[in-house]
């Protein structure tokens, strides 16, 4: 049973995608974490209080996840360990320089990218308009911030 009446075999397919993009944002919500607490050097005011802004966010994000996964007729997973079992991000072990922070960042945002544009493409195919509305948001805001981060580094994508 599905709250959402999709009514579709794939909805199984589509839980698993979001538990792996729940387990991935446990994990990206963590680094933040630790790189809030973390930073050091002239950048501490700005990064400290940007990484809150960033996990801040992201725990609102996991709640969504969460819930859109109960709706769709799944249990989420819930426990650490099968966070870190799912997850395609790797977790910190030691706390890089501000540069190399918003590297791994960008990095981790582009694989949360990618498992939602997965995801997005089967949801829309079954009529789930809810994760897509969901997805859409997320991968909005994600690119958003990408953009910034590259403007941070310097790097310019944009065409001339
Ligand atoms: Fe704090």
């Amino acid at each position: 049973m599905d709250y959402a009446n999709i009514e579709s075999p794939k909805v199984k397919e589509i839980t698993e995608n979001l538990d792996e993009l729940l387990a991935s944002y446990q994990v990206y919500c963590q680094k933040l974490k630790a790189f809030h607490w973390n930073i050091k050097g002239k950048s501490f005011f700005e990064f400290h209080l940007k990484f809150e802004e960033l996990y801040q966010d992201a725990l609102v994000k996991i709640d969504e996840i969460a819930e859109r996964i109960l709706i769709l007729g799944y249990t989420p997973s819930y426990t650490f360990k099968a966070y870190l079992d799912k997850s395609a991000l790797i977790e910190v072990h030691e706390i890089p320089s501000e540069r190399k922070m918003i590297d791994e960042l960008l990095l981790d945002m582009n694989q949360l990218l990618k498992i939602e544009k997965t995801c997005v493409k089967i949801a829309a195919e079954h009529c789930d308009c809810g994760t897509v509305e969901m997805l859409n948001r997320f991968i909005a805001y994600k690119e958003k911030i990408s953009w910034m981060f590259f403007t941070w580094l310097k790097v310019d994508l944009t065409k001339k």
